[in-house]
């Protein structure tokens, strides 16, 4: 298989294996690399005749643009043993108003948060000047239970991430969204990701999961890998019962920031 097939590959058995993907859980989605695309073609074969399939949304942004992308239904877990039956590459078309497969997908279509996807895709194209090429969605146990019990504000859920475990502020110096429920595949929740993407990299969908993206496989999935683990400490934080003695004060996460050369998000700082 071609190397950004074998790397999207990794990042879902990475996914199942953590228990952030169980069952069909989740999804994911690239914006390929013309060098990707010609290597795909030529080690794949391309079926250009398959038919255009009409979207219910427009994303002029990305016309001609190639995607990996999950098929709706297909468990994380078989994608490493059966690449072809579990993720394809489709190609947007010139209007942007179309699809077509071009490899696997077979007997199954494009994620059913394909619009969320390509919609972020639109976002973090113009946001990151071109970077930001991987959309990953997954369900992570201790965020979605800190959504039970947290307020649902991105300043809430940014300073709880932040201060849980020292390097977590590194993967989102801007914070993370956080999104109020909202029915899974629906054009409702792809456009209230999109707003909150203009801002941030990662988007907490309560009760149900992360929406995050980055530039490589690593970086988007370092990313929710980190949000996780942070919720994670934070939530064996409040589980032992234990009153809080110490932790990681405002100023110290300027100063990791500072180091590093990154921009914390001071708006979301309680000074
Ligand atoms: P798909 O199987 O259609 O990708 O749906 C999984 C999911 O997690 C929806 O939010
Ligand atoms: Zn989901």
């Amino acid at each position: 298989m071609p190397k950004v097939i074998d790397d999207f590959v990794r990042m879902c058995s990475d996914g199942y294996r953590l228990g952030f993907n169980e069952a069909n859980g989740g999804n994911a989605s690239y914006r390929m690399t013309e060098e990707e695309t010609d290597i795909c073609k030529n080690e794949l074969g391309f079926d250009r005749k398959s038919p255009l399939v009409k979207m219910n949304t427009e994303v002029k942004a990305l016309a001609g643009e190639y995607f990996i992308t999950t098929g709706a239904g297909r468990l994380m877990r078989n994608v490493e043993l059966d690449p072809e039956g579990s993720l394809g590459i489709v190609q947007i078309d010139e209007a942007g108003s179309s699809y077509r497969i071009l490899w696997g997908l077979k007997d199954a279509g494009p994620t059913s948060e394909f619009e969320t996807h390509l919609l972020s895709h639109c976002v973090r194209k113009e946001a990151s000047h071109g970077q930001d090429r991987v959309m990953y969605h997954l369900h992570p146990e201790s965020l979605i239970a800190m959504t039970y019990i947290s307020p649902l504000e991105d300043e809430f859920f940014s300073r709880a991430i932040w201060r849980s475990m020292t390097e977590a502020v590194m993967v989102i110096p801007e914070g993370i969204g956080v999104l109020k429920w909202l029915v899974p595949g629906s054009s409702d929740l792809a456009r209230m990701t999109c707003k909150k993407l203009e801002d941030y990299r990662a988007v907490v969908w309560a009760h149900h999961g992360l929406f995050v993206t980055g530039s490589s496989f690593d970086d988007a999935f370092g990313r929710a890998h980190t949000i996780e683990k942070s919720a994670s400490i934070y939530m064996k934080i409040l589980s032992s019962g234990r009153e809080i003695l110490q932790d990681i004060s405002d100023d110290s996460l300027k100063k990791i920031c500072d180091k590093l050369g990154l921009k914390i998000n001071e708006e979301l700082l309680n000074g």
